[in-house]
């Protein structure tokens, strides 16, 4: 059925090149790969990830079936994930969770490994992030976090991203539905760091 609308971005205008390497202000977000697994195992390990994240990768084969499976996102173009280091060392992770070029949209989803946190990491790759997307002509950045996640809101306020409302009842988690705020950036604006 034809569209009444005109594409924000055409089919295969980010699979027609390799998944890329994004470098700014100290990190370098990379496509993950052989070797990451034993980091991978012990982030996931994380009271904290397992919370957010629900999910848990118990060892090594698993988490070299989840990075086939995420390497997979990015010629797919309905999501895209990459490894985050810092000084060469492997620190979190970030990615479009959801991504749609054809609305010009995504859903940013991170999480940083306990060793890491309160560095500035999720909020460097968050904005490091946003501004490839903005380059590479993505029209809208959106997250969720349950509102009882105190650190990612903090996160998401930090890097312009607007608190647009909360979805009740959104989230099944392990002790139950959570309310999740909605955070948003557009992206014709700069990123204004501590907004
Ligand atoms: C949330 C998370 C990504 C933050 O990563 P981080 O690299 O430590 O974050 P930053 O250093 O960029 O800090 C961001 C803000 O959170 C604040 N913060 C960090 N830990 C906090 C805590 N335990 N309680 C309250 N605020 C906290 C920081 O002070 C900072 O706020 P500021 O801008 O007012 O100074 C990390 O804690 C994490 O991975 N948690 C577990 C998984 C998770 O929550 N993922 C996100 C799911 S939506």
């Amino acid at each position: 059925m034809p569209s009444l609308n005109s594409r924000v971005l055409e089919a295969g205008s980010w699979s027609a090149v390799p998944q890329p390497v994004i470098e700014g202000d100290g990190l370098r977000l990379r496509p993950w790969r052989t070797g990451d697994e034993p980091f991978l195992v012990g982030a996931y390990s994380d009271p904290a990830i397992q919370r957010w994240h629900t999910f848990v990768l118990d060892d090594e084969a698993e988490a070299t079936g989840w990075i086939e499976r995420v390497n997979a996102r990015w010629p797919s173009e309905k999501a895209a994930d990459w490894a985050v280091e810092s000084q060469g060392e492997l620190v979190s992770r970030i990615g479009f969770r959801i991504l749609d070029l054809e609305y010009g949209d995504a859903e940013v989803a991170y999480w940083v490994a306990p060793q890491a946190r309160g560095a500035g990491i999720a909020s460097r790759a968050l904005t490091v992030l946003t501004d490839w997307a903005r380059e590479h002509g993505l029209h809208r950045l959106t997250l969720q976090h349950s509102t009882q996640n105190e650190p990612s809101c903090r996160v998401a306020q930090r890097c312009g991203f607007h608190l647009e409302g909360t979805l009740v009842r959104s989230l099944l988690h392990a002790d139950g539905w959570h309310d999740m705020h909605l955070h948003a950036r557009l992206l014709e604006d700069p990123v204004t760091p501590g907004a």
